[in-house]
């Protein structure tokens, strides 16, 4: 198992660029193999741990796929398979999108019910929920979800949960939606970057969705869907955790592909420490003029501040003297990273979804261990704002979600080592 080893103190300067996002690229590949006739070429995508490991299902499922120079060749054969196995959807939770598609494309589907995760609870009932307004029949036999349906037919379908509205079953039922007789319509849809994204690539595959970008979208059916060429939006949250990156070690970094829609709350939140940021066409140039400030947040759906952000601002906010309060309303427990950030000599007290952090002038090297991807971001940040040298355990959780973060991170003045055991 990789380690890294970080030699904190370093002050970041230069530019660093963002890569394909990450769950933009998860449901777009699944909709390329399954909903598509024909071969699709998807560029910028991120040469991630958690794509190989969704090629590897969409494989099993009968789609050939290639991926070389951030380009996957995505090439669905006759044959589709339904069922997807335990052993693959246990890998990685976003196996749950092919359940949509191959409903919508061969009127049933076996996917391996996805367990819990380091971040808490996940439970998919808004998934089943719309799918069976869509008409599909939906049950739950040893640990797999067992649906069919002769054709999904377009009806009115309400996606709000009680964290607000979800990413993954809103692209479920997209995705299902494209090929179901008559028009769908999601209400209180999710409104993420990589839904957007999503619903782009599925209209550049011939499918007729309206309201892309707004919490209400209306998909009208189609009976075809072809393979199509795409390029992936840049990474909001590789974006922020860039421009963190640069703000927790006081440096002067130019984060190249920043898209400044996708980022307003994060770019917000920033620039309320005091964190200054200069947005041009192509990105964002990030630095520290003075003191900053203290500042509270909470996260929420998108356009509010993004949980996959969360850990991340809690690194830079440990080092900002006064208290600042994070709540989180979305993955209400996910506060993993909190005891590794505490063993660098963070002071961070968690009650219910509520952070308190007290902000300490200096963290301090340590040998810490990663719990899931986001938390192995801020342990990476926390490490290079760190007086002497932290060795990070547990890299694969950040190798799911950031292309070469050590690679990258060096090219902009990080001294961070790779080290496999
Ligand atoms: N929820 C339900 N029922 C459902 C689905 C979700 O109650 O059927 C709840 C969840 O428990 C959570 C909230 O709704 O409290 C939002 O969950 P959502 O469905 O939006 O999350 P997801 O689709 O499982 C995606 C990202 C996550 C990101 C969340 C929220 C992918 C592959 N994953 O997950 O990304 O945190 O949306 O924005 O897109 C990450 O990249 O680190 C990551 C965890």
């Amino acid at each position: 198992m990789d380690k890294l080893v970080i030699n904190g103190g370093k002050q970041l300067e230069g530019t660093i660029s963002v890569s394909g996002s990450k769950n933009a690229t998860l449901p777009i590949a699944v909709a390329a193999s399954i909903l598509g006739d024909g071969s699709s070429v998807i560029h910028n995508v991120p040469d991630l741990r958690d794509v190989e490991t969704l090629c590897a299902v969409l494989e099993v499922l009968g789609a050939g796929t290639k991926f070389k120079d951030s380009t996957l060749h995505i090439a669905p054969r006759n044959e589709i398979a339904f069922e997807a196995p335990y052993d693959l959807v246990r890998k990685m939770r976003a196996s749950i999108y092919v359940l949509g598609p191959l409903l919508a494309r061969l009127g049933r589907a076996k996917v391996s019910f996805p367990g819990g995760c380091a971040i808490g609870p996940r439970p998919i009932d808004l998934h089943i929920k719309g799918l069976e307004h869509l008409g599909a029949k939906i049950e739950i036999k040893e640990g797999y979800i067992i649906a069919q349906a002769d054709r999904l037919i377009g009806t009115e379908i309400d996606l709000s949960g009680i964290h607000g509205p979800s990413v993954g079953a809103t692209a479920n039922v997209m995705m299902g939606a494209t090929l179901a007789r008559g028009t769908t319509t999601i209400r209180n849809a999710a409104r993420e970057p990589h839904v957007s994204d999503l619903a782009n690539f599925l209209n550049a595959m011939g499918a007729d969705i309206d309201g892309i970008g707004t919490s209400v979208l209306k998909i009208h059916g189609v009976k075809q869907l072809r393979g199509t060429e795409y390029s992936i939006v840049p990474d909001d949250i590789e974006t922020g955790t860039f421009m963190v990156a640069a703000a927790i070690t006081g440096g002067d970094v130019f984060v190249k592909n920043a898209v400044p829609e996708n980022l307003e709350a994060v770019s917000e939140k920033l620039t309320e420490t005091g964190v200054q940021l200069n947005w041009t066409d192509d990105g964002v140039r990030v630095r520290i003029r003075g003191e900053l400030r203290a500042i509270d947040l909470r996260t929420e759906p998108f356009p509010g501040f993004p949980t996959d952000m969360q850990a991340q601002m809690m690194g830079l906010l440990s080092v900002i003297p006064g208290i600042s309060v994070i709540t989180e309303a979305v993955h209400t427990d996910r506060f993993m990273h909190v005891a590794e950030l505490n063993r660098m000599g963070a002071d961070i007290r968690v009650r219910g979804h509520s952070a308190t952090v007290h902000g300490v002038s200096k963290l301090s090297g340590a040998p810490i261990m990663v719990s899931d991807l986001r938390a192995g971001a801020v342990l990476v940040l926390a490490g290079m704002a760190a007086a002497g040298q932290t060795v990070v355990s547990r890299v694969y959780h950040i190798d799911r979600g950031y292309e070469r973060i050590e690679k990258k991170l060096t090219g902009i003045g990080a001294d961070i080592v790779r080290v496999v055991d």
